[in-house]
């Protein structure tokens, strides 16, 4: 079947993005066709469309669908491929996804609950399993931990906000602007640093009696990873999940010795790798979802021919909840 999709021909800015149309084989044994409703723009798809940034975002052969996950309804299994139904709404973690239809891996599909709208799930649920391994598996919160995250009011750090904050955790936020300081402080977040005007390691050291984050989440990587050495306590971890601003790079070990801090480089893929964790990671997402536990604003749903635009948008520091491409 032909499908239009958002492509790349050549590794660049969003406007190496092309509106394409593209011949999909019928599903494989193990796959199943689905139609994309609701499909998230993340930090990953920016990575994907730049090039080689190493490790799971190393460059992946062109021309290339681009995309990272999605929401939508099952609409061909493969021979054999068991998985969900004809009709079922289901969200998945797998590449081009940036299309009207996407060939995905039946074991992948995760079956949606009814409550949870496309939109939610094309906003969050690569986010929220994200935030559910930082914050219940890898470091797991509770009360009493205190855990700063960096880019507070995005959409990432809006998740881990209000749920670090459920599981009983003391949230600190990092943010770009003022505005960004009253969003997060609305999502979880007891106490907020304007990184853009204050020095970040020095206020949380005040804010922590001199002690330090048991965790710190950095999502930006080059401009924050160094100085969140300076504000983690003895023997806390520092999980650099991601690069908003480039890769941390090299970087002096002894520079954790006296401290004894630990650091990881973490990615969903691991996380999510096994299916019943996959299973369970989605279910206490969901469950995190359906309680309103955590509340899912969406910033824009875009057409997917305006996917440059939503990577603008995202890459230029001026969102501060998740976009959705409506094919
Ligand atoms: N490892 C994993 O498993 C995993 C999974 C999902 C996402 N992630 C990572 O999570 C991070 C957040 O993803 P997201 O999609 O939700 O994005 P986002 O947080 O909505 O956007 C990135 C934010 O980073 C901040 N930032 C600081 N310096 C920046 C710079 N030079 N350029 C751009 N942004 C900068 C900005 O907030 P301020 O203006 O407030 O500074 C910006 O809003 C990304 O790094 C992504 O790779 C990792």
């Amino acid at each position: 079947m032909r499908t239009t999709a958002i492509r790349i021909h050549r590794h660049g800015g969003p406007e190496a993005m092309r509106l394409d149309q593209v011949e999909l084989p019928d599903p494989g044994p193990q796959e199943a066709l689905v139609r994309n409703t609701a499909i998230g723009v993340n930090y990953a798809d920016i990575y994907e469309r730049e090039g080689d940034h190493g490790g799971p975002h190393t460059a992946k052969p062109l021309p290339l669908t681009l995309g990272h996950m999605a929401a939508g309804v099952v609409e061909a299994p493969g021979e054999g491929a068991g998985g969900p139904p004809v009709g079922t709404r289901v969200g998945y973690i797998g590449g081009g996804s940036y299309a009207g239809h996407t060939l995905v891996p039946a074991s992948r599909l995760i079956p949606l609950p009814d409550a949870i709208p496309d939109e939610v799930v094309g906003g969050y649920l690569l986010r929220g399993l994200t935030a559910e391994y930082l914050l219940r598996r890898l470091f797991p919160v509770k009360a009493g931990t205190v855990a700063l995250v960096h880019a507070a009011a995005g959409g990432m750090g809006l998740v881990l906000g209000q749920w670090g904050a459920a599981l009983g955790a003391r949230m600190i936020g990092t943010v770009g602007s003022p505005a960004k300081a009253e969003i997060a402080r609305a999502h979880g977040y007891d106490a907020v640093v304007d990184y853009g005007t204050e020095d970040f390691a020095e206020r949380v050291m005040e804010l922590t009696d001199g002690r330090g984050a048991d965790v710190i989440y950095d999502g930006i990587g080059k401009a924050a990873f160094l100085k969140s050495l300076d504000c983690i306590r003895p023997r806390g971890m520092v999980v650099s999940y991601g690069t908003a601003s480039g890769n941390v790079g090299e970087f002096d070990l002894q520079r954790l010795h006296s401290k004894s801090i630990v650091v990881t480089r973490p990615t969903l893929r691991s996380w999510i790798a096994d299916p019943q964790e996959a299973e369970a990671a989605a279910r206490a997402l969901f469950e995190a979802l359906e309680s309103g536990l955590i509340r899912t604003p969406i910033a824009d749903r875009l057409p997917l021919a305006r996917a440059a635009e939503a990577h603008r948008l995202l890459e230029g520091r001026a969102l501060t909840a998740p976009v959705v491409l409506v094919p």
